[in-house]
């Protein structure tokens, strides 16, 4: 045995408790250990059955990702499985918290499953680029069918225990104790096994296994851990399952080490330590249960969706009746599009409901814990209303703004408590979207910050820390790649073709198709705003503000970069603007050049990068690993390229360098080309 794992006793009936903390992930020890326990209790005639149980929050709640790049030690998973098979005693597992991936696959080995109301099960390693590589595509079938097991694994869907019950993954769900019951489920089981190997795979239709499959590749965007996923369960089928077991193993090493898996292991580390930042560690969040809102349009209503589904109490204000009314209603419209689309029962959509409070009184701030500013973008508005705030809200509540571009520390100048003001900048829609960059500016106390990311957190967001800079990190890499962008269109390229290379790549949208459904006004009026002290030596590309002065402003009124026929949808390219982009190549002397869809993808990638070392130098993101979260989950960067940075990384110093000079050489005059040491910081993995 090992540190890890225990054998305690309840009579006859063995416990094997495994002990790893914080999450009981399946290292080698906890394998090594649980070996151990197996043999020993096959061999014991005292025993006649075991339960396997995990010590604190959780049954074994995934693997250890961290063993993952290396080869894998000594007994692996399947070994272990294999003992439980073979012991001749039935074994029952008991399962609380979560039983994920390896955890769950163990649990599909015993002979029975018994869990505690409230507990997670669920194979999702298609997430982390790879399958389930110890009988989980093989004994899933045997429960519920291939074309749900291939839905299930596919979606890497984390099961609730009732619905887990009702499928019949597992086979008896408890209020109290786990432990007894778990145990009274071993006794029952007598000296006879019920192990899911012995059984047979139900028959299923083949449309039916042919719609899961296709749905399930459509959904997974064709990636190779989903082809093999759905192959590992269709092979359940066919093969006896020792075969299919050695099949899905031989798949699930070689996509273990495959690049898709390594960008996101990347990704899982990074998002890991977003929430550790050393220079907070010693702060502690202010307490938060009661959010406040301050403006009711989609940003307001967003976030006050987002809290309310948090279970905060909140309050909303705004600045007239009328556009309260009109916020009121699309938050009770929501609740009940959910309720009609059964995603919420009306117990919930009621109780989120009555925890709001609207008005316009500002003084219905005063019991705020957090105050979130979504009122117009502009300086002198968001000032005037901090220092409303300033007036009504309690000492000690944290002040955020939602402020995209606009100087946070000028906002936290109008009040006289600087130090509870942060930007809180979440993305439309924001009851949706993941991420959440949580904005330092330079007086913001530690604690402030903190509280921020806590309340993030439990928004079911991800936080990520940004300096208080022009567009922080998303919108300001963001920016770079689309004015490279538009270098392209200016030299020859056309915007249909820029957005089905970079969509090719695998970016949900091409920056254009972006642009033109964000409205193409706000840009132009912020370009307005900077003509005064933009660097007149810069290259400028003109061909938005054309646009924009056609009266095209994207998909709002028809037309932008794109024709919108029928109500918006369905995007055309329009010989209109082949015109507009032609001539105003002309009228600079440029000679129009083809460019081909791979340097068009170079460029793009090669200004986030280059973009992101700027930013990383100036401290605006604390790690590289920071970057390539807001990519990912904010701007629809390909999660199976790793971001920016892990591109960058996997390219290496000297390319790099080589890259960067030839991009820099495009981008003319007003170009920083930056030095891409900030990015190297460490192995990608
Ligand atoms: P919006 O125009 O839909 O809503 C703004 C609301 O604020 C309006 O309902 C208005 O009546 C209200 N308001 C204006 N002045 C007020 C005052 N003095 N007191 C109370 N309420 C007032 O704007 P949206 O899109 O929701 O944006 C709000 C903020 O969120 C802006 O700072 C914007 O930059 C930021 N943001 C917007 C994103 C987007 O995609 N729309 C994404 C991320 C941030």
């Amino acid at each position: 045995m090992t540190e890890a794992i225990r054998i305690e006793r309840d009579g006859d009936v063995a416990i094997i408790v495994i002990d790893n903390p914080p999450i009981n992930a399946g290292s080698v020890a906890v394998r090594r250990g649980l070996l151990a326990a197996i043999e020993e209790i096959g061999q014991d005639a005292a025993i006649r059955a075991a339960v396997v149980i995990g010590a604190g929050k959780t049954f074994v709640a995934g693997s250890d990702l961290r063993e993952f790049d290396l080869p894998l030690q000594e007994p692996q998973l399947p070994a272990v499985i294999a003992a439980i098979e073979s012991c001749g005693k039935p074994v029952v597992a008991a399962l609380h918290g979560a039983a994920l991936g390896g955890g769950f696959e163990l649990a599909l080995g015993c002979d029975g499953r018994i869990t505690l109301a409230g507990t997670l099960v669920g194979l999702p390693e298609v997430s982390l680029g790879i399958i389930p590589g110890a009988g989980g595509t093989q004994r899933l079938p045997r429960i519920v069918g291939i074309p749900t097991a291939i839905r299930l694994i596919a979606s890497g869907e984390r099961v609730p225990a009732a619905k887990a019950l009702a499928l019949g993954l597992v086979d008896e769900v408890v209020d109290g104790a786990l432990r007894p019951a778990a145990v009274a489920f071993a006794r029952r089981l007598g000296n006879g096994r019920a192990l899911l190997r012995d059984r047979e795979v139900p028959a299923a239709d083949d449309g039916k296994v042919a719609a899961a499959t296709r749905d399930a590749l459509k959904l997974g965007r064709n990636r190779p851990a989903i082809r093999a996923a759905v192959e590992a369960v269709a092979a359940a089928a066919r093969l006896p399952i020792d075969e299919g077991l050695a099949r899905e193993r031989a798949a699930f090493q070689e996509l273990r080490v495959s690049r898709d898996a390594r960008a996101l292991r990347h990704l899982f580390f990074a998002e890991r330590e977003s929430a550790r930042h050393p220079d907070l560690a010693d702060a502690v969040p202010r307490k938060v249960e009661r959010i406040g809102v301050v403006g009711a349009g989609t940003m307001g209503t967003g976030i006050a969706i987002a809290a309310l589904d948090g279970g905060f109490q909140v309050v909303l204000v705004e600045r007239d009746d009328a556009a309260l009314a009109r916020g009121v209603r699309r938050i009770a419209d929501h609740y009940a599009g959910r309720v009609a689309v059964g995603k919420l029962d009306e117990a919930a959509a009621a109780d989120r409901n009555s925890r709001l409070t609207a008005g316009t009184d500002w003084t219905l701030l005063s019991g705020a814990d957090l105050v979130i500013e979504a009122v117009f973008e502009e300086l002198a508005v968001k000032q005037d209303v901090f220092r409303r705030l300033d007036a009504v809200a309690r000492p000690g509540a944290v002040l955020a703004s939602n402020t995209s571009y606009l100087d946070l520390d000028a906002i936290a100048a109008a009040t006289t408590r600087p130090r509870d003001v942060i930007g809180l900048h979440f993305f439309s829609p924001a009851n949706v979207m993941r991420l959440l960059e949580v904005v330092r500016g330079t007086a913001s106390a530690a604690d402030a910050l903190a509280t921020g990311l806590a309340v993030g957190k439990r928004l079911g967001k991800l936080p990520v820390l940004t300096a208080n800079a022009f567009g922080f990190i998303g919108n300001r890499i963001y920016a770079a790649y689309r004015r490279q962008c538009e270098f392209m269109i200016e030299e020859g390229a056309y915007p249909e073709q820029v957005d089905a290379a970079l969509e090719s790549f695998g970016f949900a949208m091409g920056p254009f198709a972006v642009a033109d459904l964000s409205g193409l006004d706000i840009a132009w009026r912020m370009r307005q705003a900077q003509a005064a002290t933009r660097d007149p030596q810069a290259r400028y590309v003109t061909i938005p503000d054309r646009l924009c002065e056609a009266g095209r402003l994207g998909r709002k009124t028809g037309a932008g970069y794109y024709l919108y026929a029928d109500g918006g949808r369905g995007r055309q390219p329009d010989p209109v603007v082949r015109d507009l982009i032609d001539r105003a190549s002309a009228e600079k002397g440029i000679a129009r050049r083809p460019l081909d869809d791979d340097e068009i993808r170079r460029r793009a990638l090669l200004a986030m990068m280059n973009e992101a070392a700027l930013l990383l130098a100036e401290g605006v993101a604390a790690r590289p690993g920071d970057v390539d979260l807001v990519l990912t989950n904010g701007y629809g960067f390909p999660r199976w390229e790793g971001g920016p940075v892990f591109l960058a990384r996997e390219r290496g110093r000297a390319a790099l360098e080589r890259d960067l000079d030839w991009l820099a050489g495009l981008g003319g005059p007003g170009f920083t080309r930056a030095d891409p040491a900030p990015l190297l910081g460490h192995t990608p993995g």
